[in-house]
């Protein structure tokens, strides 16, 4: 408190006094502070729990998220089988394996028969956030980076139960079914310093696997899960993504129903057979097969095949699972250079690649598994050869554009087989044609009403004529009736 000043002066005193002290005060609290700040040695820099969850679910799509929950599955399933490698002409027989998906607007439940999460990686390494350095990596393995499953089950909802049986082993005698409960909001408004979760034991599984069951889904995933369209598009992402899991025996069932065989096939026969070559860059085997998919488009003409899903195109695989499907973009070198950008012309190709390696770091994947690293120097590698495969494939189209009537006899003897299957060969066969005396030809285009061109096919004697060949027949016959001439 402040003394009653006598005098104008003795006020003004009595002021410079008290700011005196203020100010002796104010250095007091700086020099504590500073000596708190020099002690300390750190600053605060963790990450809080709902920005990390926030972060890592954001930029991964559902279908993906699922997929990585297979992924682990089908980890599981090659290390019971004795880790075999994924290489196209080894058969490993995956029939014993069954991943069980069931999914509505409420509840997402995933269940596999492959092994389980040993108690022991339970508690040291399977639910821990990234691997650490000194994780080893395991055989052949689709994982890589320790985040797939935490991710997966934080994007579908809120309320999640992991449930285990391992299988028992002699190293590992603490094995027992478990069960891991996470309440996701619980969780994020928990002290931030204390990322660990529970665990408690568990009635065991019916079979050695994993079943994640998934409740309180977010609100957009709710409605996903519960869209035909979502299920239908899910399978057959599923039957392409793990052709070479199901080709070899493996059952992934959805809603009660299974997923069929996506076919990689690829023509064989006279004058037409796909390359087969294999390289081993650094530590990865690099096989690539290029050929004939499908028989070429007639027509070259987006207008009238616009409604067909297009299949041509490359299909990169690491380890086994497709990553990249269809591709028709510079990632796969259409474009390349600004050469040889994708072009109706050239359907019916396909491209198969598949990178396959010890150690899964080595591999050109990107964190969500759906697409190529194409900085990865063998990819660059790989690249290189694949666009001299499809540069074969470009020339055999424009060749054939000049002795049709042959190239088309030669494609339809040739039979479809799995690409899975085929020889080793160094470049792919494609006909080759007799030189035809060099008449230099004009493609004419031009719109018509469609039902006008279906008219003309019914006179022209077949209705499924496509407009390429009414538009063709329909100038000879002018040409004859008002020229003479016989084309
Ligand atoms: N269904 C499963 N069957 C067997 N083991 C599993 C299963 N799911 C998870 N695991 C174990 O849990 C670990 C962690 O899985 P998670 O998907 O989080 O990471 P990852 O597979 O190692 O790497 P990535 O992030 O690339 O998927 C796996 O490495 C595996 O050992
Ligand atoms: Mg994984």
């Amino acid at each position: 408190m402040c003394a009653l000043a006598s005098s104008p002066a003795e006020a003004r005193r009595n002021r410079a006094t008290s700011l005196a002290r203020i100010a002796d005060q104010a250095d007091i609290l700086a020099s504590v502070v500073m000596g708190v700040m020099l002690e300390a040695q750190h600053v605060r820099a963790r990450p809080t729990k709902a920005f990390f969850v926030h972060t890592i679910t954001r930029d991964i799509e559902l279908e993906d998220c699922i997929l990585d929950l297979i992924d682990n599955a089908m980890d599981g399933a090659r290390r019971l089988l004795g880790n075999p490698v994924p290489k196209l002409l080894v058969k490993s027989d995956f029939s014993k394996f069954l991943v069980d998906l069931k999914f509505n607007e409420s509840e997402f439940l995933i269940q596999d028969n492959c092994g389980g999460i040993s108690l022991n990686d339970a508690i040291n390494y399977a639910f821990s956030f990234g691997r650490r350095q000194s994780d080893e990596p395991e055989d052949y393995s689709i994982g890589v980076y320790g985040i797939g499953m935490k991710r997966a089950v934080f994007k579908l909802g809120k309320d999640i139960v992991i449930r285990s049986t391992g299988t028992a082993s002699a190293e590992d005698d603490r094995d027992e079914p478990y069960r891991v409960i996470i309440d996701v909001a619980k969780w994020v408004a928990s002290d931030d310093d204390s990322w660990d979760f529970d665990l408690e034991s568990d009635d065991a599984l019916p079979h050695p696997g994993v079943q994640i069951v998934v409740r309180d889904l977010h609100e957009t995933i709710a409605a996903e899960l519960s869209s035909r369209v979502f299920e239908t598009q899910l399978r057959r992402t599923l039957a392409r993504d793990y052709a070479r899991f199901i080709s070899q025996g493996l059952t992934i069932r959805v809603n009660g129903r299974n997923v069929g065989l996506y076919e990689f096939g690829v023509l064989e026969g006279d004058g037409i057979r796909p390359a087969h070559v294999e390289h081993v860059l650094r530590d990865v085997t690099v096989e690539i097969i290029a050929g004939m998919g499908a028989r070429p488009s007639d027509t070259g003409d987006p207008d009238e095949e616009g409604d067909k899903e297009d299949l041509s195109g490359w299909y990169l695989l690491c380890n086994d699972r497709v990553v990249v499907a269809a591709d028709k973009s510079d990632l796969t070198g259409w474009g390349y250079d600004a050469k040889n950008r994708w072009h109706p012309q050239y359907r019916g190709f396909i491209g198969i690649v598949l990178f396959s390696a010890k150690a899964a770091e080595e591999l050109p994947l990107t964190t969500t598994k759906r697409s190529i690293n194409r900085d990865n120097f063998v990819y660059r590698q790989a690249l290189a050869r694949m666009i001299e495969l499809t540069s074969e494939w470009i020339a055999y189209t424009n060749r054939r554009k000049a002795a049709l009537v042959e190239a088309k006899a030669f494609e339809k003897a040739a039979v479809s087989v799995s690409a899975f299957e085929t020889q080793h060969r160094r470049e792919a066969v494609y006909p080759t044609f007799a030189a035809a005396p060099r008449v230099r030809a004009i493609t004419i285009q031009y719109p018509k009403p469609q039902r006008a061109i279906r008219e003309l096919a019914v006179s022209l004697g077949d209705p499924g004529m496509s407009s390429r060949e009414v538009g063709s027949r329909s100038f000879d016959y002018a040409h004859r009736e008002l020229v003479g001439g016989g084309e």
